[in-house]
C-alpha cells in the first residue's frame, strides 16, 4: 500500500508546493518510485509545476481534474461514469513513474456538500449532523484514493493554506504530514496551531476506521537568501527544536535559490528542471531522509 503524505501549513507562500513537488520529482528521478501528486488547492500551482497551462486546458476539458471525483461523491446519478485511475496524468515532466491528480480551479461548491449533508439527516432524524459532517470530512479523500493507493509508493497531497474541508479530509487520509516552514516566530506560532488542530482533529476521529492516523513525518526549513538572517534563523530554530523532538526536524535546509523560482516558467519543479542548482541538491537530500523517516515511522 502506498504511503500518503500531505504537506501542510496554514500559511501561505511558505513553501509547501514548492517542497511536494520537488519531493515527488526526487522520489521518482533518484529513486526509482511511483509518486502522484494529488493537488488539492484551488490555486493549482502544483498541477502548473508539473503541465503546461496548455496541458491543463486540455485535462479541464477532457473532465480529468479532481473536482470530478469530488463531483461524484456529492452526486453520485451523474451519467459521467469513471474511475479515479481515469483521471490520473501519468508520467508528467517525462518522468517516468511521475503522476498527477491535477486540481482546479473550482474544486467543489460549499452549498452542495452542505446540502447534502442536511438532506442525510433530514431523512434520519437520529442522525446528529456533526456525526455526518465527520464522517464526510473523513472519507472523502480517503475514498478517492483508495482505488488507487496499491498502485504507488508514494501519494503527496498538496494542502491549500488555511484549515479547509479538504485540507482536513487529505490530513485524515495520510499516513503522515509533512510540515515546510520559513524560521520565523510567526510561523512557529502557525505550527504550534497547526499540530493542535490536527490532535483535535484525530480525536474527533478516534475509533473512526475510515481515518488514517496522520502523524507529523517533519519540518522542513525553508530559509531566506540573505545571511545577515542566518544568527537570527538558527534561534529561532532552536526555539523549534525545544518543541519537537530533533528527529522531526530535516537535516537539509532549502536554501532560497533563484532557479528554484525560475523553474516554474518552464512548469517544471527545479529538480528536473536544473538539477545542479542548490535548491536542487537540497530537495535531493530531503528526499532521501523522508526515505529514512518513512521506513523508522512504518516499522514502528
Ligand atoms: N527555496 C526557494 N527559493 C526560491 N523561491 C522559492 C523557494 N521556495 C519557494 N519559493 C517561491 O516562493 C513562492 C511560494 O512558494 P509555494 O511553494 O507556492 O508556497 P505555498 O505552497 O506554501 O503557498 C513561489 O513563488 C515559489 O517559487
Ligand atoms: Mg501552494
Amino acid at each position: 500500500m502506498g504511503i500518503v503524505i500531505a504537506t501542510v501549513n496554514m500559511k501561505g507562500g511558505v513553501g509547501k508546493t514548492t517542497l511536494t513537488v520537488n519531493l515527488a520529482a526526487c522520489l521518482a528521478k533518484l529513486h526509482g518510485k511511483r509518486v502522484l501528486v494529488v493537488d488539492l488547492d484551488t490555486q493549482i500551482s502544483a498541477t502548473l509545476s508539473l503541465v503546461t497551462p496548455q496541458d491543463f486546458a486540455r485535462i479541464r476539458r477532457e473532465k480529468k481534474t479532481i473536482s470530478y471525483s469530488i463531483a461524484k461523491v456529492l452526486k453520485p446519478s451523474s451519467r459521467y461514469k469513471f474511475e479515479t485511475k481515469d483521471l490520473i496524468t501519468k508520467d508528467v515532466c517525462w518522468v517516468k513513474g511521475l503522476d498527477l491528480l491535477a486540481g482546479d480551479i473550482d474544486i467543489y461548491d460549499e452549498f452542495l456538500v452542505s446540502e447534502k449533508l442536511h438532506q442525510e439527516t433530514v431523512e434520519n432524524p437520529y442522525i446528529d449532523f456533526s456525526d455526518v459532517w465527520n464522517e464526510f470530512e473523513g472519507s472523502l479523500i480517503k475514498n478517492i484514493l483508495a482505488p488507487i493507493i496499491d498502485d504507488y509508493d508514494f501519494i503527496i497531497l498538496d494542502c491549500a493554506p488555511g484549515y479547509n474541508l479538504l485540507t482536513r479530509s487529505g490530513i485524515m487520509a495520510s499516513h503522515f504530514y509533512l510540515m515546510p516552514a520559513r524560521p520565523e516566530p510567526l510561523s512557529l506560532v502557525g505550527m504550534q496551531l497547526l499540530e493542535r488542530r490536527i490532535a483535535k482533529l484525530r480525536a474527533t476521529h478516534e475509533g473512526d476506521k475510515n481515518c488514517l492516523e496522520s502523524s507529523l513525518l517533519g519540518i522542513v526549513f525553508i530559509l531566506s537568501g540573505s545571511t545577515l538572517f542566518a544568527r537570527y534563523y538558527e534561534q529561532v530554530m532552536q526555539r523549534v527544536s525545544q518543541d519537537f523532538e530533533a528527529a522531526k526536524i530535516f537535516q537539509t535546509r532549502v536554501p532560497m535559490d533563484v532557479n528554484v523560482a525560475k523553474a516554474i516558467d518552464s512548469f517544471q519543479p527545479v529538480a528536473i528542471e536544473n538539477p545542479g542548482s542548490a535548491g536542487s541538491k537540497a530537495f535531493a537530500k530531503i528526499s532521501q531522509e523522508l526515505l529514512v523517516k518513512v521506513q523508522q515511522l512504518a516499522g514502528d
